[in-house]
């Protein structure tokens, strides 16, 4: 009986096939378990060991890039007809909320059981469907350089009101809210504490005290620790990373009470690796995965896992003046298209 279509081959030519049939059923374990790629908006020096870990611990081959929060959005939504991301990971939740509404990103009910996450990291998730979910918080605050401040004779910012004083001019940065969902978050924080009127009025005197609008919305800590700037506006936890690294840097939760973030991560539609980027999300959600960036001495936040151990770093936000910052408005297309064009033309692009 003929077993195969299989002409006779000679011995050295079976030998050198048998070979490369085993290459291929025995690869190396990373291309076994495929790739994937990771658009990530938390600090680099955090993307890094999020990353090796999640290769360690899967044997998956990870491409990432970090980007701000609206730099991704933006991305994304350019990307929709190929998608080259699997899983956006990290940066403020109103992005990940207006790429739900637009159907960027793909529902995923996590396997990391609900449960185990604190509420607001599945208010996130319920408020959009599941086509995202909170990974950790944070408060927005800003710090200053105690060293400059004293050499200047400047007494020291304690509210928002404080930031639009004449004396402070050009001593201040913040990020641009197009690009930086930390930005986004002072423009959403303000109309919702002042009301839009007087939010564009504070948003105005303080583009007079602006010396540069930045790209990444931690870079004003960084540019405060070295003395570049007097104050920068940031989540609070980007100013601890800098104080903990032994600049004179001092942290300011405002007096008038301020907004947070709930960091995201989303799936994105179409991906072409979706079981690895389903993998990520999973273990993204575990305390382990968690305790990452505090463990390398690299981010503060608040972690989602109720498990994960909370920094003892981290800004304590129950001892905040936190605003009940309203994630289902300012994370809606509408509302975020809006807000920013109305900040471009009465704030960014006039002249200071
Ligand atoms: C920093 C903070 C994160 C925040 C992110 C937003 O990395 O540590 O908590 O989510 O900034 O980045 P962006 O550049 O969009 O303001």
């Amino acid at each position: 009986m003929k077993l195969s279509n299989t002409p006779f081959l000679p011995l050295r030519r079976w030998l050198a096939l048998a070979g490369a049939a085993v290459a291929l059923a025995a690869p190396s374990i990373a291309s076994a378990q495929g790739e994937l790629t990771v658009y990530c908006t938390v600090q680099e020096e955090w993307c890094r060991p999020m990353v090796a870990a999640f290769e360690k611990t899967t044997g998956i081959k990870v491409s990432m890039t970090r980007k701000s929060s609206g730099e991704f959005y933006a991305q994304i939504k350019a990307e929709s007809a190929n998608p080259r991301g699997d899983v956006w990971w990290g940066g403020t939740g109103d992005p990940h909320l207006q790429a739900a509404e637009e159907g960027l990103t793909d529902p995923y009910v996590s396997k990391t059981s609900l449960d185990s996450l604190q509420d607001w990291a599945v208010r996130q998730a319920r408020s959009a469907q599941f086509r995202t979910v909170g990974i950790y918080a944070g408060a927005l605050g800003f710090s200053y350089n105690a060293d400059e401040l004293k050499k200047r004779k400047l007494p020291e910012p304690k509210c928002w009101a404080d930031l639009v004083k004449p004396i402070y001019k050009d001593e201040i940065q913040v990020a641009n809210p197009n690009s930086s969902g930390t930005s986004y978050t002072m423009l959403a924080t303000m109309v919702q504490i002042m009301g839009e009127d007087k939010a564009f009025a504070w948003m105005k005197a303080l583009h007079k005290n602006v010396n540069q609008y930045t790209k990444s919305g931690a870079a004003p800590a960084r540019a405060v620790a070295t003395g570049e700037s007097l104050i920068g506006i940031t989540f609070q936890h980007d100013a601890v990373v800098q104080a903990l690294g032994g600049a004179p840097v001092k942290i300011v939760s405002p007096c008038e009470g301020t907004g947070y973030e709930i960091g995201s991560m989303s799936i994105i539609k179409g991906a072409k690796n979706l079981a690895n980027a389903r993998k990520w999300y999973d273990w993204a959600l575990t305390p382990e995965a968690q305790a990452i960036g505090a463990t390398a001495g690299v981010s503060y936040q608040v972690p989602s896992n109720k498990k994960a151990t909370v920094p003892a770093a981290a800004p304590k936000l129950s001892e905040i003046k936190l605003i009940d910052y309203n994630f289902a408005k300012y994370g809606s297309s509408a509302e975020r298209k809006r807000l920013l064009a109305k900040w471009d033309a009465e704030v960014g692009n006039q002249p200071k």
